[in-house]
């Protein structure tokens, strides 16, 4: 694991409580490191497996498999192209496996469709969604066999992105955050680490998830209500301060030194929400919030259990 959970380990976590269930295999393309090797200290089968490798190199990583959970990463490339093809790959794989049961696809929506037109270039949403198009169109044995999670933001992001995601204090002690969303623009939240839960549910309800996608999200909160939150609990003085898009995108340019079309994707992303509302909120999409046993953490008990502010 690294310093924070991500996704890949907070399955393999989960799913190390239950071994009388699942032998895990987990894919990496340096088993040497040190979270691999403290994953291999316990148990699990780690192996060297690429992405950008062929489908048969990563079908021989697959041999075998009842379940494979699976997730692409925009951000190690930033191209939507590659990210695409690394799905494809994926998916062909997992088609090629045939003691495969259950394929969980981590996903995105598709942001044009969902804002009707209205933003085309949230790139890191768009290959995912043409991946998930992909597998149920031009793959229908495996989509058969398919369940997709639409992740929302993370809390974790306060963590792993700081400078992004948490405000910044002034002189005075004040701490402000600035954001392209009204003070009552909702986004979805979810703690990451809680995709091992939602994983193990949906693999022990069998068939009931196949096709499905589940929007996975456990709060629908403004950053303005987050950052007053946060507030309370260290006893800090806060600031919410709506930037504009355009502010918005020259600060990740700025500040964050994103490209401009990188900036325009991530910012299009957070307009999405300030334009269209909350979207996976939509009937289209199962609910996890509504799936029985499955608990996840708010946003007050995220705050509890991490540090996100130094008030030195
Ligand atoms: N942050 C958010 O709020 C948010 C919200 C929704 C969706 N997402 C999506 O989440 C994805 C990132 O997932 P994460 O947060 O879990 O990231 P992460 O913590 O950085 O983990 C990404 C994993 O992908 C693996 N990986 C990357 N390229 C690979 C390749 N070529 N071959 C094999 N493995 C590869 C890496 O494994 P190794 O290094 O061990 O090989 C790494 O463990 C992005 O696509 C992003 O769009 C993020």
């Amino acid at each position: 694991m690294t310093k924070h959970t991500v996704v890949g380990g907070s399955v393999v976590e989960e799913l190390l409580q239950h071994p009388d269930l699942y032998h895990i295999r987990a894919l990496t393309r340096d088993p040497s490191k040190p979270a691999a090797t403290a994953l291999t200290a316990r148990g699990v089968e780690v192996q060297y497996a690429d992405l950008d490798d062929t489908r048969e190199a990563l079908a021989a990583a697959f041999t075998g498999a009842h379940v494979i959970y699976a997730l692409t990463d925009f951000w190690q490339k930033q191209s939507s192209s590659a990210e695409i093809e690394q799905g494809k790959t994926i998916a062909d794989a997992a088609a090629a496996t045939p003691t495969l049961q259950h394929f969980i696809w981590s996903a995105l929506p598709d942001p044009v469709a969902l804002s009707g037109g209205e933003f085309l270039n949230v790139h890191h949403w768009k290959g995912k969604s043409l991946v998930t198009e992909y597998i149920e169109t031009r793959k229908p044995d495996l989509w058969e066999r398919t369940t997709t999670i639409l992740f929302p933001n993370y809390f974790e992001n306060c963590l792993t992105i700081p400078d992004r995601y948490l405000p910044t204090k002034d002189g005075a002690g004040r701490y402000t955050l600035r954001f392209p969303h009204s003070p009552k623009t909702v986004m979805p939240n979810v703690a990451i680490a809680d995709t091992g839960k939602l994983v193990h549910i949906i693999l022990e309800a069998g068939p009931v998830y196949l096709t499905k996608t589940i929007a996975f999200w456990a709060q629908a909160l403004s950053e303005a209500e987050k950052l007053a939150e946060l507030g309370n609990h260290y006893n800090v003085p806060t600031r919410y301060v709506p930037a504009s898009a355009s502010e918005f995108q020259e600060i990740l340019m700025t500040q964050n030194r994103m490209s401009e079309e990188i900036a325009l994707d991530f910012t299009e992303q957070l307009m999405i929400f300030e334009k269209c509302g909350n979207v996976y909120a939509r009937d289209e999409f199962v609910q996890a919030r509504e799936i029985p046993g499955l608990s996840l953490q708010t946003w007050s008990e995220f705050i509890c259990k991490h540090k996100l502010l130094d008030q030195a």
